[in-house]
């Protein structure tokens, strides 16, 4: 990351509603330009933060899991088009760019999308989500099946990097 990343939010989020509110909170500062990245493993609540967003800017239709979409375009209620965007099976930066999104009149909200968008914008809302540490004995997850994955706390950070963010906070 570059000189003024700054890290607005470190916090635990205690289960998927918990993950979609933290979404909604992201939302009311977002607005046509703004560049988010969603890092984190397979099943972290990626997604759900981003349906969480979604709904919070109206979005039209179901936010879901764009994998084998690349990128979808929901209009909202709010203003701007969400555009988001899967760079799971992306293998270069390169790819990103060839789908021609219109980066500044959209929300464009990028799952995997850490080391793929260098120098799309000079401002990116980096938001990492981890399994919390120090998870209580027998909170332990049985499920092989991703959508089965039981409510358990995540930590969330969200590091703001280029002027954009200047003075922003949440
Ligand atoms: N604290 C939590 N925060 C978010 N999701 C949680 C939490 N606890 C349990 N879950 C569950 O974990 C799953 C997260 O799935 P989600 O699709 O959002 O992950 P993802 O990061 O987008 O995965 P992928 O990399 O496959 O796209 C959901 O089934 C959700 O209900
Ligand atoms: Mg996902």
């Amino acid at each position: 990351m570059t000189e003024s990343a700054r890290v607005l939010l470190d916090v635990a989020v205690d289960g998927t509603e918990a993950m979609g509110e933290l979404g909604a909170r992201l939302a009311a500062v977002l607005r046509a330009g703004d560049l988010v990245v969603l890092t984190g493993p397979l099943g972290a609540g990626k997604t759900t933060l981003t349906r969480g967003l979604g709904a919070a800017l109206g979005a039209r239709g179901q936010v879901s899991s764009p994998t084998f979409v690349l990128a979808r375009t929901h209009p909202t209620t709010a203003g701007p088009d969400l555009v988001h965007v899967d760079a799971y099976r992306l293998s270069d930066p390169v790819e990103l760019d060839d789908l021609d999104l219109d980066w500044d009149a959209a929300i464009v909200v990028v799952e995997w999308g850490r080391g793929m968008v260098d120098g799309i914008s000079d401002s990116v809302l980096d938001v990492e989500i981890t399994r919390a540490t120090g998870a209580e004995a027998g909170a332990a997850t049985e499920a092989d099946d991703p959508d089965d994955v039981p409510d358990e706390p995540r930590r969330v950070v969200v590091t703001a990097t280029g002027p954009r963010w200047d003075g922003v906070t949440l």
